[in-house]
């Protein structure tokens, strides 16, 4: 039964059936933001409209909507080889696109090269099986107390268990319970970075914080540092200058694993291939998801530095026994595979993140001309990421910090916008195809929107 006076045809019991992720239900259900189609940087919604895509999906495609490659890919992989049993046996595809990642590593330093992919079925999993590699190694290693883990103020790596409790953003833990051992670096968010193009200049001091964890829980108890090397979900907050390097010496000289949370940063965004490459830090695990598939079938994926999987292949026994006991039905799904491969190939014939390397600073310097816009309490970009803080607004007494931004995305939704709205901040990531004339309408409308409210 369609409700007659809407356009998007669902009824209310269909609507209802649905428990919507991260999203606000009771507030969707009543005016629900149906999109039906999308192409290029564009979306279509279920009244015919066309929507700039300004958060490229979740942060996935890049590259744009519909890209013919990659559904010719998936619907022949589908046609071919729609599934096979990703334990004990295998199929072309996920071998050819481990590769072609490896190619996109950063150079290491000798066996700091990162060279071996595990693959799951999302970035949350992607965390989880790092989280997981880590304790593991260091158990092989002998070294079995190393269990806890160090993530950082605001820091977002997912919702499983191991990732909210690494994370640091307050409201995706608050009413979880037990999580796992884990403590916090400070976030970089500082008082004096306030409007700082690109890096801050200052605020590497605060990976110091690190030897202060140590002093705390000894190095003997400690698996991992894990962070976004620009973290994305708390509002776009790319590294201090000389941050990440810092942090690396450290887990160092304390024998400490190094994992970055490339799930936003890794294959364009940053303007290089990798976050690790773009800040010049490689790390000892990375995860990445995302941008690898153009968000077209669910994918993420562990790189790990070859030390950590000789480790695991050393200690295992017999050669017919589990190196590590881990791994999910959709590990390394045939279609996930095709998708992946003819992504990255569009990445590198179209030179994608040349592309965002390019037309960074013109966004850059558009997006800080709204300093000074009622409401903005700080901006932040790096590459095609972009962020404005906004002034809390105050109901009944009490500081209300989503209620701007909310009332922000909806509007830039009317007006053909769709940008994403969290905690107190107003985020954009637009995708790499994006033309300059396409910059300035979503900067535009976001000045007009942000003048017109209270
Ligand atoms: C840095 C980071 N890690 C992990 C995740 C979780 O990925 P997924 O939503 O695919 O589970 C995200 C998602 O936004 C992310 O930004």
């Amino acid at each position: 039964m369609n409700n007659s006076n809407s356009t998007h045809g669902l009824s209310q019991a269909q609507l209802d059936a649905h428990w919507m992720a991260f999203s606000g239900n009771r507030e969707f259900k009543k005016d629900p933001r149906i999109i039906v189609s999308a192409q290029g940087n564009y979306y279509t919604d279920s009244d015919g409209r066309k929507i700039f895509d300004g958060l490229s999906g979740l942060w996935t495609c890049g590259a744009g909507h519909a890209r013919k490659e990659i559904v010719a890919a998936v619907s022949k992989q589908a046609a071919t080889l729609d599934y096979s049993p990703a334990f004990q046996f295998g199929h072309p595809k996920s071998f050819q696109l481990a590769e072609r990642i490896t190619e996109l590593m950063p150079d290491g330093m000798n066996s700091e090269r990162l060279n071996k992919v595990f693959f799951t079925g999302s970035g949350s999993e992607a965390v989880e099986t790092a989280l997981k590699i880590a304790r593991g190694y260091w158990r092989k290693k002998g070294m079995g107390s190393k269990t806890r883990f160090i993530g950082r103020a605001k820091g977002y790596h997912g919702v499983n268990f191991g990732g909210i409790s690494v994370g640091g953003i307050g409201p995706n833990r608050a009413i979880y319970g037990q999580g796992i051992e884990a403590a916090h670096l400070p976030h970089t968010m500082t008082a004096e970075n306030k409007y700082a193009k690109g890096m801050p200049e200052k605020g590497a001091y605060l990976a110091d914080e690190l030897d202060e964890l140590v002093a705390m829980y000894d190095a003997s108890n400690i698996a991992a540092v894990i962070v976004e090397p620009l973290a994305g979900s708390a509002g776009v907050i790319p590294p201090p200058v000389g941050y990440l390097k810092r942090l690396r010496e450290l887990c160092t000289k304390h024998n400490i694993l190094l994992i970055f949370d490339e799930v936003i940063t890794a294959f364009g965004r940053m303007g290089s291939n990798t976050g690790a490459e773009e800040f010049g830090v490689v790390p000892d695990i990375m995860t990445v998801a995302k941008q690898l598939t153009n968000g077209v079938v669910p994918m993420g994926a562990v790189i790990a530095k070859q030390e950590i999987y000789d480790t695991f292949m050393d200690t295992a026994g017999p050669e017919y026994m589990l190196e590590l006991p881990h791994g999910y039905t959709y590990s390394a799904h045939p279609l996930a595979c095709a998708a992946g491969l003819a992504s990255l190939d569009i990445l590198a014939r179209e030179n994608l993140p040349e592309r965002v390397k390019s037309i960074a600073p013109y966004f850059q310097e558009s997006l800080h001309a709204l300093k000074g816009t009622q409401h903005i309490t700080d901006i932040r970009n790096y590459g095609l990421a972009g962020a404005l803080s906004i002034a809390h607004a105050t109901v009944n007494g009490k500081a209300e910090p989503s209620k701007r931004p909310y009332e922000i995305a909806m509007k830039m939704w009317k007006k053909g916008f769709y940008v994403r709205y969290g905690g107190d901040t107003i985020q954009l990531g637009l995708p790499f195809t994006s033309e300059l004339t396409e910059i300035d309408s979503v900067i535009n409308a976001l000045g007009e929107t942000l003048t017109a409210i209270d």
